[in-house]
This record gives structure tokens, C-alpha cells and sequence, in this order.
């Protein structure tokens, strides 16, 4: 379907839908799709769970509690480790024949050129499209949340990550919504050279046994996602369209994501601005997500005889509903 097609810089995704980090796993999580034809093609691109450079345990249980609009999770970026990544689990997800885009993060500035060095040497170009840098994951201790809340770290690792890839790899700076201006790391991630920017990551957040004053977390507190995010992100991706000229231009796309679980929700992202979505939590409620947003939108497009891509950032262009 023509009409729902978009295109992230060079690649061309035969829908606007990806999964968003951490929410299908690395290869076998996302198996039960397989077993769905319509929900496959429904997709136009699969971004995995974080990987690292060495495998890690991730935090202690519980790992998710559920909140009346979302969920909090603290897995802790539970993996393999990058060599396990790319020889048992990369070749299930090539069977999808989709593009993928590892996700990828490391508790310093030298691991991440490390993983990008690891990654660029074994010629993974050819079966990967891109990367995203994780710098906003709330859940580990080094590392993470406290590189994306800081734009001079953010811009240094993109530009580590980017020496090492060279322009082999698509870069998506993967951004958290845990600080006062969205716009600080974005502008820190396109001076490092990033192609593409995805928002959000979850919201920081904790939860309380009120029976025993414990909290619910092993990790104590952890990330918000789920419906309860959706306004933030789409605040987020608005912000950025709105004053950072690159965006507008859209010559750095937005991958737009947070509490998506409708088509009509993927529709305000795209009038914010974003050019892809990611969708997550959503998933671990519909199976058929996918394919469920997938029709509503080709429904939307063709009731309107507009392309999805005509859409982007339009609300910009737009006076508040009572004016
Ligand atoms: C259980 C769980 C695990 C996640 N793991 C990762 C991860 O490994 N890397 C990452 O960048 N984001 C991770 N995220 C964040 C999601 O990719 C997404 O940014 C966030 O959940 C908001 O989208 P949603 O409301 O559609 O879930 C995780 C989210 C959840 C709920």
C-alpha cells in the first residue's frame, strides 16, 4: 500500500509501524508473529532489545508492575552480549525480511565505540540497517538516563558511534523524556551527526505496596510507558519539529513513540511531526496490534485520498481548536 509508505532517510519502510525497543526482545519474543502473516507485513521495520558489549543479568524482580494507565518496568537491559546477538538470535530476525535497527547502549563512552567497532568489523551493514543509541534508559545504574539528560555526552557518543560506523549504518539517537527540554540533546545528538531521532523512552517512576510500605520494583523505581505517556511524547516530538530547523526540513526524521495503542494515536504523532512510530507496551495487551493499526490507517489514508507522508508535522500549520 503505496499510500502508507515512508521513508527514513534512505530506506524506504513499506509502513509507518516499528516496534519499540525492548518489547519484542532480540529474535524470539517476536516468533508469535510469524505465526501471523497479516501482523508481519504490517510492519516496516523490527528494532530490537538493547544489546551490549558484554552480556548482563539485569535487575532483580519484581521487573514490572502495573500502573491503572501504563506500566513501570526495571528489567535493566537483561541481554547476551553482542557476540551471542549476532550469532544465535540476528539470523531468526532476517527470516522476517524487514529492516532491523539494533539497539544499542554501554555504560561508557569508550564500550559504545567498542560495540559500534565490533559491529562495523563483522560487516553487519549487510543485514542491518542501522543503529539506535540508546542514552535513555532509566533503568541501570552507569550509563543510560544520566548520558541523555547531559547533551554533551549525548553529542560525544554519537560522534564516537558514528567514526566507527562510518556511513554504513543508519544512526538514530534514541532520546529520554526525563529533562526540562527535549530540544538540548535533540540539537547535541544532530551536532554528533545523527541521521534520525526516536522519542520517547519511558518516564521515571516507582510504585508502593501500601500493605507493606515496600516498594513494588527490585530496582526500586523505574520506567513509565503505556496510554499514560502518549501526550508527552507527542509534546516531545512537536517540540523538535517546531524549533529545530532539521526537523522541520525533515531532513532528520522523528520516530515518534510512547503510549500508542490506536491508529487514530499514530495519526497525532504524525501531525506533530514524527515520520515513523514505535510501538510497544500496546503489544504486550494486543497481539494484533499491528495489524489492527495497520488497517485503521489504510482505511484513514484512503478515506482521505492522502498519502501518510503528506501529514507530517501539518499541525504546525494549524490555529488551537477554539480560534
Ligand atoms: C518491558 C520494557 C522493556 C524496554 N526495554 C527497552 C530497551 O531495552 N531499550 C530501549 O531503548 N527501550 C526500552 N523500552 C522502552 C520502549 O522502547 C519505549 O520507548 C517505551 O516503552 C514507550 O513506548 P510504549 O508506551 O509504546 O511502550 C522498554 C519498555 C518496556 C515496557
Amino acid at each position: 500500500m503505496k499510500k502508507l509508505q515512508v521513508k527514513l532517510k534512505n530506506i524506504t519502510l513499506k509502513s509507518p509501524l516499528m516496534t519499540a525497543s525492548g518489547t519484542s526482545g532480540h529474535s524470539n519474543e517476536i516468533e508469535i508473529l510469524r505465526n501471523s502473516e497479516k501482523s508481519l507485513s504490517a510492519l516496516g521495520a523490527f528494532v530490537t532489545k538493547t544489546v551490549t558489549l558484554e552480556s548482563r543479568l539485569g535487575n532483580p524482580e519484581f521487573r514490572i508492575v502495573e500502573t491503572r494507565t501504563g506500566i513501570l518496568n526495571s528489567i535493566g537491559l537483561q541481554n547476551k552480549g553482542v557476540q551471542s546477538f549476532v550469532k544465535n538470535e540476528l539470523h531468526s530476525i532476517l527470516n522476517f525480511n524487514l529492516p532491523i535497527f539494533d539497539n544499542i547502549s554501554a555504560n561508557s563512552i569508550g564500550e559504545f565505540s567498542e560495540l559500534a567497532s565490533y559491529l562495523s568489523d563483522n560487516n553487519l551493514s549487510q543485514v542491518i540497517s542501522g543503529l539506535e543509541i540508546n542514552v535513555s534508559c532509566p533503568n541501570i545504574k552507569r550509563g543510560g538516563v544520566s548520558f541523555g539528560t547531559d547533551p554533551k555526552q549525548v553529542e560525544l557518543i554519537v560522534k564516537n558511534v558514528k567514526k566507527e560506523i562510518d556511513d554504513k549504518l543508519l544512526i538514530i539517537t534514541k532520546l529520554t523524556p526525563n529533562v526540562t527540554d527535549i530540544t538540548l540533546p535533540a540539537r547535541a545528538a544532530i551536532n554528533g551527526g545523527t541521521d534520525a531521532l526516536s522519542m520517547i523512552n519511558t518516564l521515571r517512576g516507582m510504585a508502593i505496596d501500601i500493605n507493606t510500605g515496600e516498594p513494588f520494583l527490585g530496582g526500586i523505581t523505574g520506567g513509565l510507558s503505556g496510554p499514560a505517556i502518549k501526550p508527552v511524547g507527542v509534546f516531545m516530538v512537536y517540540e523538535c519539529f517546531r524549533k529545530i530547523s532539521e526537523c522541520s526540513k525533515k531532513e532528520i526524521p522523528i520516530i515518534g513513540i510512547g503510549g500508542i495503542s490506536t491508529w487514530r494515536d499514530v495519526l497525532e504523532y504524525i501531525m506533530a511531526g514524527a515520520t515513523v512510530v514505535g510501538i510497544g507496551t500496546a503489544w504486550f495487551v494486543n497481539p494484533d496490534i499491528f495489524k489492527d493499526i495497520h488497517t485503521g490507517l489504510k482505511n484513514y489514508v484512503n478515506e482521505k485520498q492522502e498519502s501518510l507522508s503528506s501529514l507530517i508535522g501539518i499541525t504546525h500549520k494549524k490555529k488551537p481548536k477554539n480560534k
